[in-house]
């Protein structure tokens, strides 16, 4: 397992993607307790990007639970059509909300949370297993770049789950 997250001094959230997702393979590499492994990373990429919130909602019967997250407390149970997490989980697909104040049914769990992106995470078997939220006190903070680069973190978390019995 690696040590350290070691990031490079820039602004450009493209070239810390390239950089961090490697060293975040580098980190669970080895290790089979998931939530082990989901706090690791959302303590990396908080490092690497000083997001507001972020963290995972892992589905729990009918409903979204708060799995790991670095960030201020939150809402621990989420329906599925409900909030931004409740449309990405229900879309299959990432959601970026520039403002969340225009987003209806918007799960307000911090006011101080301007513009989000969820990303699912599916399970072998097809189904949406988890979803990545990560929150910004910034509004339209989220573009194609973290789709992108986030989706790479998940591919990362699929292959966990495909690993370990969840
Ligand atoms: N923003 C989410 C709720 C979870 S928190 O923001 C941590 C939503 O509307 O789904």
């Amino acid at each position: 397992m690696a040590e350290t997250i070691s990031l490079p001094v820039t602004t450009n959230r493209g070239v810390t993607y390239e950089i961090l997702v490697p060293q975040i393979a580098a980190l669970v590499e080895g290790e089979t307790d998931l939530i082990a492994n989901l706090a690791n990373i959302v303590a990396a990429l908080r490092q690497g990007f000083d997001f507001f919130w972020i963290g995972f909602y892992l589905k729990k019967d009918n409903q979204l639970v708060l799995g790991p997250f670095q960030g201020p407390i939150a809402c621990t149970r989420i329906n599925f059509d409900k909030g931004v997490c409740g449309a990405c989980y229900s879309r299959r697909e990432i959601v970026i909300v520039p403002d969340v104040e225009l987003f209806p049914g918007h799960i307000a769990c911090s006011s101080a949370s301007k513009s989000e992106i969820v990303l699912p995470v599916f399970a072998p078997n097809g189904e949406v297993a988890m979803v990545l939220d990560v929150d910004s006190n910034q509004l339209n903070d989220f573009s194609e770049i973290d789709a992108k680069g986030l989706r790479e973190v998940v591919k990362i978390v699929e292959k966990l789950i495909a690993n370990v019995a969840v």
